[in-house]
């Protein structure tokens, strides 16, 4: 016997965005990238991005990151869950995985999640690819999840990244003064919200 909804959303993968003529769009395809599970394959990657400072000044990360505590990290990860959403982001183009997305702490009475995001593939940055892998993640948390709030933390003077939230509807809700210690000096942490019905 089949799950009347899983089958509907596999028949929608390459739906109306993909062209396969399903009932839904794909919950997990924008139009550049594509989120999918996590994989053991993946670590090489991971191990390099979280590894590198021009990635990590961005995030709240402040000691390297051994090959042992990625494999480990990733075979704990356990595929998306409510609790913990999260995906590989890959280019729809060429399948190339780019980077990171994670709906985490999803709270059901609250119907809130946190999103966190990175593009570890520098060479990536700048191609629109982060901006199209937020709106998938929030339309997958809002369709999917029945979320009714998603928030993060950003780094006040990390404009890219504000730009990019604030492209795709989040608002700068609080500012954390001199909230996180890294790289020798405090730094302003911004919260920022999106609402259902908010997202662009
Ligand atoms: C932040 C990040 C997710 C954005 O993804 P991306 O694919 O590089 O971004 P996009 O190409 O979709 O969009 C970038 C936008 O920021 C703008 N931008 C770039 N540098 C900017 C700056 N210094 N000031 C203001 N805007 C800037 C671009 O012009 C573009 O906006 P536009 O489409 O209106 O022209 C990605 O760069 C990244 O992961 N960086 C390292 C880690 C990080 O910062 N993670 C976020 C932690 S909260």
């Amino acid at each position: 016997m089949s799950c009347g909804w899983a089958e509907m959303v596999r028949s929608s993968a390459g739906g109306a965005r993909g062209g396969g003529g399903g009932m839904f769009d794909s919950p997990v395809e924008g139009k550049l990238v594509r989120l999918r599970a996590r994989e053991p394959e993946d670590e090489p990657r991971y191990h390099r991005w979280l590894n590198d400072a021009d990635v990590t000044e961005h995030l709240v990360m402040r000691y390297p990151v051994s090959h042992a505590f990625e494999r480990q990290w990733l075979e704990d990860d356990g595929g998306p869950t409510y609790e913990k959403a999260g995906f590989a982001i890959e280019t729809r183009v060429d399948g190339q995985h780019v980077g990171s997305i994670t709906l985490r702490d999803g709270a059901p009475e609250l119907r809130t999640a946190i999103l966190g995001i990175f593009i570890g593939e520098k060479s990536s940055w700048g191609g629109g690819y982060g901006t199209d892998a937020m709106r998938t993640i929030c339309r997958f948390g809002f369709e999917v999840m029945n979320l009714h709030r998603i928030e993060l933390d950003v780094y006040a003077e990390n404009l890219r990244a504000v730009r990019v939230y604030e492209k795709v509807g989040f608002v700068a809700e609080a500012c954390r003064r001199q909230a996180n210690f890294q790289f020798g000096r405090y730094h302003d942490l911004l919260t920022m919200g999106l609402l259902e019905g908010e997202l662009r």
